[in-house]
């Protein structure tokens, strides 16, 4: 069957090249009668957050992130057009899918689950769960062709998008393109990156009001507060915050929390971390994610192995599995019913629903 279809591939391209008409839409369009005149953009983020850095060769403009959006949310990245970025990261989610593990194209299941995209422009330590992704603009460029997620291919899917008028005139808009050859899968991910950058808290969260002294926690969340961030000898250390680090609750680490069962470092199926560094005692290790919006982006864990925070809870406080490599700060916490009540009440201190329900990172075409 491959070959029959790679045979009639070069009858069809033969047939092409002496196409006239077929040659001149191959041609690039000149696109300089489209105006060029792109806004910068100054990203609005919560005063406790850190400073904001983007890199100097893709600033991010109003015509950029637009573009990005609009590429985010449309299916012509995909193999059959039934699957786009947006299809495993939902705004309802936190942009999230809510499934224990992603499903690609043709209902493929992938073997980890999908992560919020929530503050995601603040990460410098690498994507994916083990790192293996520099920046948001190489990150970009892997689900289009992963076999799992959205199985197509670079040169097609930019044909497709050099055919578009809608995609010419945003590119133009947003890059200074000159011709429809400057539609290159570079500014694709730049385009898509830019969006990425701008989903950020909405700084309307209990935790950020708080902070800003613009609401007080009850009782219960305070009690919350103490154990996450260890604040007081009264109460036990549930040690959280030395990896999930205020504000952005997470401290950009890959980390064991005694997940996987694991005598020794060869015994991860999943590799995580080890798998892209090559050491040994980097296996088992995951991106530590962000609690922010935590609440609505369950199942928990690189595997979607918990379904509740409930159960996240209990993980810790029997001081996890016994997992080659996983952290001292992995161990039994003491915690009673009370205190555990306390502390999924200061994990909900996070939710932001604002964030999900921001007009501006919803799907562009309604
Ligand atoms: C089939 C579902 C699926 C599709 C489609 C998909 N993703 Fe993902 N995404 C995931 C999963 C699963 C992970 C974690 C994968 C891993 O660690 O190996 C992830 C991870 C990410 C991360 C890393 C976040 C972090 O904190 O490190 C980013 C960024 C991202 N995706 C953006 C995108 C973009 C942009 C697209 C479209 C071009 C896209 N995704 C398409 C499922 C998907
Ligand atoms: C040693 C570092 C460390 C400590 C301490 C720690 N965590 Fe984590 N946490 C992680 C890592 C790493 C992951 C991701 C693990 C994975 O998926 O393999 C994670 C995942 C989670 C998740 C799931 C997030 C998601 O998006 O799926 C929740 C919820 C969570 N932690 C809450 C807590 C709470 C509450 C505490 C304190 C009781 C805590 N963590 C303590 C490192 C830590």
């Amino acid at each position: 069957m491959r070959l029959s279809f790679i045979i009639s591939l070069a009858i069809f391209s033969t047939f092409l090249s002496c196409n006239d008409e077929v040659v001149i839409e191959n041609s690039p369009i000149d696109l300089t009668h489209i105006p060029y005149t792109p806004t910068p953009f100054i990203l609005s983020v919560p005063d406790s957050f850190p400073i904001f850095e983007q890199p100097s060769d893709n600033l991010m403009t109003s015509e950029g992130i637009d573009l990005g959006r609009h590429l985010f949310y449309d299916p012509i990245l995909s193999k059959d057009s039934t699957m786009s970025c947006s299809s495993c990261h939902l705004p309802q989610g936190s942009f999230t899918d809510n499934l224990r593990v992603s499903q690609g194209v043709e209902g493929l299941p992938g073997t980890r689950s999908s992560m919020s995209l929530l503050n995601v422009g603040f990460h410098y330590n690498g994507f994916f769960w083990d790192g293996r992704s520099a920046s948001l603009e190489e990150q970009a460029l892997l689900p289009v062709e992963d076999p799992l997620e959205l199985n197509a291919e670079w040169p097609e899917v930019i044909t497709r998008l050099r055919r578009s008028e809608k995609y010419q005139e945003k590119f133009r808009s947003a890059f200074g393109i000159t011709n429809t050859n400057g539609i290159t899968r570079e500014n694709t991910a730049k385009a898509i990156a830019q969006f990425e950058r701008s989903l950020v808290s909405s700084g309307t969260s209990k935790y950020d009001k708080v902070l800003m002294g613009r609401a007080v926690f009850t009782d219960e969340e305070l009690m919350g507060v103490k154990i996450f961030f260890d604040r007081t000898p009264d109460l036990p250390d549930g040690e959280c915050f030395h990896c999930h680090s205020a504000p952005l609750l997470t401290n950009n680490e890959y980390m064991n929390n005694g997940l996987i069962p694991a005598e020794e470092f060869e015994d991860f199926t999943d590799k995580g971390l080890g798998a892209i560094t090559g050491l040994l005692i980097d296996n088992g290790k995951f991106k530590v994610p962000t609690l922010r919006n935590i609440e609505f982006s369950a199942p928990y864990m690189h595997n979607g192995q918990f379904n509740t925070l409930e159960e996240v809870i209990d993980h810790y406080n029997e001081g996890g599995k016994i997992s080659k490599g996983s952290d001292a700060l992995i161990q039994p916490l003491g915690l009673t019913e009370e205190h555990k009540a306390a502390l999924l009440a200061f994990l909900k201190t996070l939710n932001d629903e604002e964030f999900m329900t921001n007009p501006d990172y919803q799907d562009p075409n309604g």
